[in-house]
């Protein structure tokens, strides 16, 4: 079972929850002797909630002041500081000093922040051979023929336009749609072990979440004024039919030993 009695931090700025940051530890074989990167941490639900079930240790961080801050005090809340650390630092400038992790966790869509290729070749030189990465991310969707939807790959432009770059939450690159994920993946030396586009019941958890934070401008809407008006917007947009177009991936995928071979090499 994934969950058991503890309390978790729910506070998760990216619809997966704390369920699916489990899974892919569960995937990663998580225990107390392995270690875990967080990238762009937030509020650091991934962190302390992996913790907390697998006892590992993690390092954590994120580009802004003030979630570091918050993910801070999160941490000695959940009591897992003697596990958890928390720095601030922008993906660019992170510098492993020869660690080497079991696990490289970047929910919440971090990828489209810093570009796909730009996380995975970051993640490629922070694991060891066989470790994992665990990502999600916004994408627009391809693929998905069920009974209810046959793709119509004529985005509606009001869609395009809300998460095309420097729009939704400043993140700087384009979307990009489940296969450009898988292939840039397997460029970069990750074997896919499990991915899944998640339900919409996600979304509105994920949702409720964003929606709270903005009514009380805190977690991610304390830094950003505009982020109350961008979770308005994107309410508008999954009113009407942005789901037909857009999801949220979830992957989890391993290093291959080849890749790893190649990063003893370079
Ligand atoms: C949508 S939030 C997800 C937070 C958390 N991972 C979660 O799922 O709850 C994206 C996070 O990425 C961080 N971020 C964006 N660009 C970054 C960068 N270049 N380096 C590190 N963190 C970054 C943001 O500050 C933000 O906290």
């Amino acid at each position: 079972m994934l969950l058991d009695d503890k309390i978790y931090c729910e506070d998760c700025w990216s619809p997966g929850g704390v369920e699916l940051t489990l899974l892919a530890g569960l995937l990663g074989k998580l225990n107390h002797n392995t270690k875990v990167l967080d990238v762009g941490c937030g509020s650091a639900a991934a962190s302390i909630n992996l913790s907390l079930r697998f006892g590992c240790t993690c390092l954590a961080f994120d580009s802004e002041a003030e979630y570091v801050e918050l993910a801070r005090n999160n941490v000695k809340r959940y009591g897992v500081d003697n596990l958890v650390t928390i720095i601030h630092c922008p993906l660019e400038e992170f510098e492993s000093n020869g660690d080497v992790y079991d696990m490289v966790i970047a929910e919440g869509g971090v990828g489209s922040y810093v570009g796909h290729t730009e996380l995975f070749q970051f993640s490629r030189h922070m694991l060891r051979p066989g470790g994992v990465l665990a990502l999600s991310d916004i994408v627009h969707r391809e693929g998905i023929l069920s009974g209810k939807y046959v793709l119509d790959l004529d985005i509606p432009e009001s869609i395009i336009k809300f998460y095309e770059p420097g729009v939704y939450a400043n993140a700087k690159g384009h979307r990009v749609t489940e296969s450009i994920i898988d292939d840039k993946l397997l460029i970069s030396g990750f074997y896919k072990t499990l991915s899944f586009e998640l339900s919409k019941n996600h979304w509105s958890r994920y949702r409720n979440n964003m929606n709270e934070h903005a009514k009380k401008h805190t977690g991610p809407a304390k830094r950003d004024p505009e982020f109350a008006r961008t979770i308005h917007h994107e309410e508008s947009l999954w009113a009407t039919e942005a789901q037909k177009y857009i999801s949220y991936y979830y992957i989890i995928a391993h290093l291959t030993k080849i890749s790893e071979q190649r990063v003893k090499s370079e």
